[in-house]
């Protein structure tokens, strides 16, 4: 053979080899992508804690396909996602809404559900765990027996931010022995307009109060990034919401529009500001618009002010179904919502559209698949700096250790409520009473743990009722009254005469979000009603109000010897006769300004002519 014929010879052998070696490598992708090439040597790297998160990260990155990259994105809910369809569609996150619950709702229950979702992360062919997220507003408030904690706006009246830092690490203990990870919590808005119906989800309406108590229950939950255990074990991952601006949604509508310049919206930006350094991972958006712009679909606030001048690099999730509000059309809702710069959807039933969409906009080159890495480097992120790879399954020994809803916890709880009750008025010093007073205690709300928990408890309006363990007020007044005491309890009012004093407990029907926004914030009918009762028969009258925000009570208040706002203290009710019978002063100071009429709202104590019934601040004390 003459060597021309042998060049050629050997050049169609290379040009086979190369061939072989194409369809060989493509074959091992297609495998990989098929799940069945095994991962060991490259699994270790996720696992490798020698090297740094971000190697880990850009290194699963690398490995991932679209369909597990977008898969990633999406949070299903736990009552239409199976923990199969976290296997077969390779979803990042599981939440439970509010008053969404397992059967039976018990801790235990909750811990094996939870096993259940993340075994099935366990065995997708990366092997990337979910991310487990609940609303565990004030206390674990969705499972029976958890210990809860007063409402935001009861906790800002207590001003003490280190106790606020106690019943953050007292609901992680309560969220991680249930095998959650994440806590939708705290709330940042401050609010400005008592209509809305979460006023009492924020804890005033002064940006510095909101920063303070914001920043201490962060480093409740979640420890300080410096910490071993920051955000796992017993810690969890925190939320820092709704970005931006919620609390001054106009007319105090929920999820509707906020008019402020850039400028006055520094106000809001603020709290988050001080979260972020606190080591905030997490910013839920807020389903307001901006001067008329949805946020969810407002890059210059999501990317360009949160990501680019804040600086923030964890994740933003969405809130519920919220990315459908940003445009008519749910394709472009889609897209605009991730080009905004959303990474994580809370898409709680209709998350195969939303995959399907997603997928389609990208093979499209409608949504780069820089946006799209961008976002699920951040979810990883956050997953790995709360060593979910190393640790994704709960320690189930905190369950055998019988801290949940312990007494230890609830005794946290009772000082809060101690703390939160906000003496108005106190005529003759009638309070603290006698332990030896024969009195008489009126209305059904005195008596009842759903109405002294409000929304979020159990259900997510929460509801009246004996909705979960706990002690009611008139229990409280029971236990601390001397055996010379007699306790009449009336749910109508009538019987009153001849007793020394009258207890009469009123307030609002429990409610959460938009269920709670109200054009009139009179007392109920049934409330005059009983109070007209007792107040015929001209014995002291000592008013108590279970609310979640001031209401008009001008006329009403004289009338009554003393007046204690009591928020919604939640289960430990006895925190009220705590302070009712003197074991301990009173010393709450308003969260928010008490108008003296709905035509004052809305009213914030930084105004030129403010003159309110209370002012932002006030609370008579006792010794
Ligand atoms: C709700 C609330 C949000 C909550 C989320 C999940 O609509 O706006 O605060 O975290 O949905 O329950």
């Amino acid at each position: 053979m003459n060597k021309k014929n042998l060049l050629y010879v050997l050049s169609g052998f290379i040009i086979i080899l190369l061939i072989g070696i194409i369809i060989v490598y493509d074959d091992e992708e297609q495998e990989r992508d098929n799940g069945e090439l095994a991962e060991s040597d490259t699994r270790e790297t996720e696992l490798d804690t020698s090297l740094s998160v971000e190697e880990r990260v850009e290194n699963l990155l690398s490995r991932m396909t679209l369909e597990e990259k977008i898969g990633q994105m999406v949070q299903g809910e736990i009552t239409t996602t199976r923990p199969k369809d976290v296997k077969d569609y390779y979803l990042g996150s599981i939440l439970n809404g509010g008053g969404s619950t397992v059967s039976p709702n018990t801790p235990e229950k909750w811990l094996e559900t939870i096993i259940e979702y993340q075994n099935m992360a366990g065995s997708t062919r990366l092997g990337i765990p979910i991310i487990y997220g609940i609303d565990a507003v004030h206390g674990n408030n969705n499972v029976y027996g958890a210990t809860i904690f007063p409402h935001n706006i009861g906790l800002g009246a207590t001003r003490d931010k280190e106790l606020v830092k106690r019943i953050g690490e007292v609901t992680a203990m309560e969220v991680s022995t249930t095998g959650m990870h994440w806590n939708f919590a705290p709330v940042l808005a401050i609010p400005q307009d008592e209509r809305w119906g979460r006023t009492y989800e924020g804890y005033g309406e002064s940006k510095e109060l909101v920063t303070e108590l914001s920043v201490a229950y962060l480093e409740g939950i979640q420890g300080v990034p410096s910490d071993k255990d920051f955000m796992h074990g017993t810690k969890i991952i925190g939320t820092a919401k709704h970005w931006v601006g919620d609390g001054a949604t106009t007319g105090g509508i929920d999820q509707g529009n906020i008019i402020l310049t850039e400028e006055e919206l520094q106000y809001h930006i603020e709290p988050y500001i001080s979260a972020i350094e606190a080591g905030a991972r997490t910013v839920m958006v807020s389903y307001t618009s901006w001067n008329g712009l949805k946020t969810h679909g407002d890059h210059y606030l999501v990317t360009e002010v949160l990501k680019g001048d804040l600086g923030f690099d964890g994740l933003v999730v969405s809130d519920w179904n919220a990315h459908e509000q940003v445009h008519p059309e749910y394709e472009e809702a889609v897209k605009q919502s991730v080009l905004a710069g959303v990474d994580l959807f809370m898409v709680p039933d209709s998350w195969k559209e939303f995959i399907d969409t997603l997928t389609a906009l990208v093979e499209a080159d409608e949504v780069p698949i820089s946006r799209i890495d961008d976002a699920v480097t951040r979810i990883l992120r956050v997953k790995m700096e709360a060593r979910l790879f190393e640790e994704p399954f709960p320690d189930e020994t905190l369950m055998e250790e019988g801290t949940f809803g312990s007494e230890e916890h609830r005794e946290v709880a009772r000082e809060a409520v101690r703390k939160s009750q906000v003496l108005l008025k106190n005529e003759g010093d009638i309070l603290p009473l006698s332990k030896d007073m024969d009195i008489f205690v009126a209305g059904i709300k005195g008596d009842d743990i759903g109405y002294q928990s409000g929304g979020w408890t159990i259900d997510w309006q929460g509801s009246p009722g004996n909705i979960t363990p706990g002690t009611t007020i008139l229990e409280g007044i029971k236990n601390i009254v001397s055996d010379d005491s007699i306790i009449t309890y009336s749910e109508d009012g009538v019987g009153a005469e001849g007793h020394d004093v009258a207890i009469v407990v009123i307030g609002e029907e429990p409610y959460a979000e938009m269920f709670g926004d109200a054009d009139d914030l009179k007392l109920s009918e049934e409330d005059m009603r009983l109070l007209q009762t007792v107040q015929q028969t001209d014995i002291p009258m000592v008013v108590i109000l279970l609310s979640g925000r001031p209401l008009i009570i001008t006329d009403e208040i004289e009338h009554w010897d003393a007046f204690i706002a009591s928020w919604l203290p939640g289960t430990e009710g006895h925190g009220v006769a705590d302070v009712l019978f003197g074991d301990y002063p009173f010393s709450g100071e308003l969260s928010m300004t008490w108008p003296k009429s709905m035509e004052q709202i809305p009213i914030h104590f930084e105004d030129d002519d403010y003159d309110p019934l209370f002012p932002y601040g006030f609370g008579l004390k006792t010794d």
